[in-house]
């Protein structure tokens, strides 16, 4: 692979810094810039919502936010990737998201997600709290479609968050309570569950 090439796939996986946090009531004007708060302001922020503008996110891309101290990754997921996580299935632990308390029941899917292509989950290994890292498709051997590796002590997780059988983490990655503004599809507000939880969002 040539220099270009991994320049092309880091910048694919950027981290687009965490532009936002604040309260739901924040939302579109405050995407584009980095606020600054007083204390008591930042105090409350820790247990806000993050509310987050994914327009701008291209089939492939994933962005990085914070919520709560925690490292959230919203990816725009290829059909390619969503077809692999069907071929997936049996080969994670949780293939239905059968462990309820990793996702709201509005995520209970093999998709892990409300809308199949757009994937939001905390970026922190079940197993012992490390950040698992991006790898791409091939990078783990011919068999691999792409996914997260925690180097920590080598779980590797799909495209949904799901760990493989035989990964020392005990389970899927987990997805926190989130949902799309009701005017504004590419809006994320991530620590809110929808209104009407279970219906679209
Ligand atoms: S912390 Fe991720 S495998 Fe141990």
């Amino acid at each position: 692979m040539s220099d270009q090439d991994v320049d092309l796939e880091r910048r694919r996986f950027l981290t687009i810094s965490t532009s936002v946090v604040g309260g739901v009531g924040m939302a579109a004007a405050s995407v584009a810039g980095i606020m600054y708060w007083t204390k008591s302001e930042r105090a409350l922020a820790l247990g806000a919502p993050t509310v987050v503008s994914i327009s701008r996110l291209k089939p492939g891309e994933q962005m990085v936010t914070l919520w709560r101290s925690q490292p959230i990754w919203l990816l725009k997921r290829t059909p390619e990737m969503l077809k692999e996580l069907v071929r997936l299935n049996s080969h994670v632990k949780d293939s239905m998201s059968d462990e309820s308390e990793l996702q709201p029941s509005y995520a209970k899917n093999q998709y892990r997600s409300i809308r199949e292509e757009i994937f939001i989950v905390i970026g922190i290994c079940t197993h012992l709290g490390c950040s698992p890292r991006h790898k791409k498709a091939k990078e783990l051997g011919a068999d691999w479609g792409g996914g997260y590796l925690c180097a920590c002590h080598g779980s590797k997780f799909d495209y949904a968050g799901r760990v493989f059988n035989g990964a020392p983490a005990p389970s899927n990655l987990k997805v926190p309570k989130h949902h799309f503004h009701p005017d504004n599809p590419n809006m994320v507000i991530i620590g809110v569950d929808p209104k009407d939880e279970g219906a679209k969002s």
